[in-house]
């Protein structure tokens, strides 16, 4: 028998996505708030900006949809989410461009050196790599950014064993977030793959995932510490935090 196909779109992909997100990620949506105003107040009208492990183009979308006359290069190793995302954007022409790279790899940012990027925002994926790969991931972003240019990492950063009160009320409160989203209806992350799945253009692509991300086993979680550090020895100046929510953050640095 063969696999049930489904009539959803790539946008509705994208907005089951958002609603499978936001079951795992504490307001989801402050954290983009709080990126879109630190891009409208301190970068110019039209920015040039790049969605780093973009998935299927959320922050992209926003951008895009939002400040009229911005340009995004999206960027994702995932094939099935850079497809999502490349035609989700399509919407938008010439304004958006989606490339293949995986940050893993040393040289990725190459691809990249040719734009002039006023901000590099990045949500939920910094986590997947090591510590050692976060370090090369912030340093050639601050090879390739101007000066001036803002990078802003929205992510879990957890509590370590010193704050064990922190990381405990933190754990529960994600449990209860994620009952409530699923009692709601929001897709978990298994059930959102099913529905992808279901679409038969995207076969091939979901078996290339398979093979790209086979032998990647879960990182050691760097902490917000760690990030900040790592952000000043990459080279950049004003580390901080612009949003923080149990340990949920969005951390600030500008090249
Ligand atoms: C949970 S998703 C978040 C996507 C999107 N930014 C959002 O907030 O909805 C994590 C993303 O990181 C991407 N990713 C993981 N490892 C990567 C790597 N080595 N290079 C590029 N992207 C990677 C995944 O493919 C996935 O799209």
């Amino acid at each position: 028998m063969s696999a049930p196909t489904t009539s959803l779109t790539p946008r509705d992909l994208l907005a089951r996505w958002e609603e499978q997100q936001s079951a795992y990620v504490a307001h989801r949506e402050n954290r983009f708030e709080v990126m879109l105003d630190v891009l409208r107040l301190h970068s110019p009208a039209e920015p040039t900006v790049l969605d780093l492990a973009c998935g299927p183009g959320s922050i992209a979308d926003r951008v895009l949809g939002r400040l009229p006359g911005s340009r995004v290069v999206a960027t994702d190793y995932d094939p099935v989410l850079a497809r999502l995302a490349e035609t989700v954007l399509g919407e938008y022409g010439e304004r958006a461009t989606v490339i293949d790279a995986d940050l893993a790899e040393s040289g990725w940012s190459r691809p990249f050196a040719e734009w002039r990027f006023d901000a590099v925002l990045t949500s939920t994926a910094l986590h997947w790599l090591s510590p050692r790969q976060l370090l090369g991931v912030y340093t050639e972003l601050a090879t390739i950014l101007p000066p001036g240019a803002v990078l802003l990492n929205a992510d879990h950063l957890r509590f370590g064993p010193e704050h064990s009160t922190l990381a405990e009320v933190s754990a529960r409160h994600d449990e209860l977030m994620r009952q409530a989203a699923f009692a709601a209806g929001a897709p978990t992350w298994d059930a959102w793959w099913t529905l992808a799945g279901r679409r038969p253009d995207l076969g091939e692509r979901i078996a290339e995932r398979r093979r790209r991300f086979a032998d990647r086993p879960p990182q050691p979680l760097a902490s917000l510490a760690f990030h900040q550090a790592a952000l000043r020895t990459a080279g950049f100046t004003e580390v901080g935090t612009v949003w923080q929510y149990l340990d949920d953050y969005v951390v600030f640095a500008r090249r």
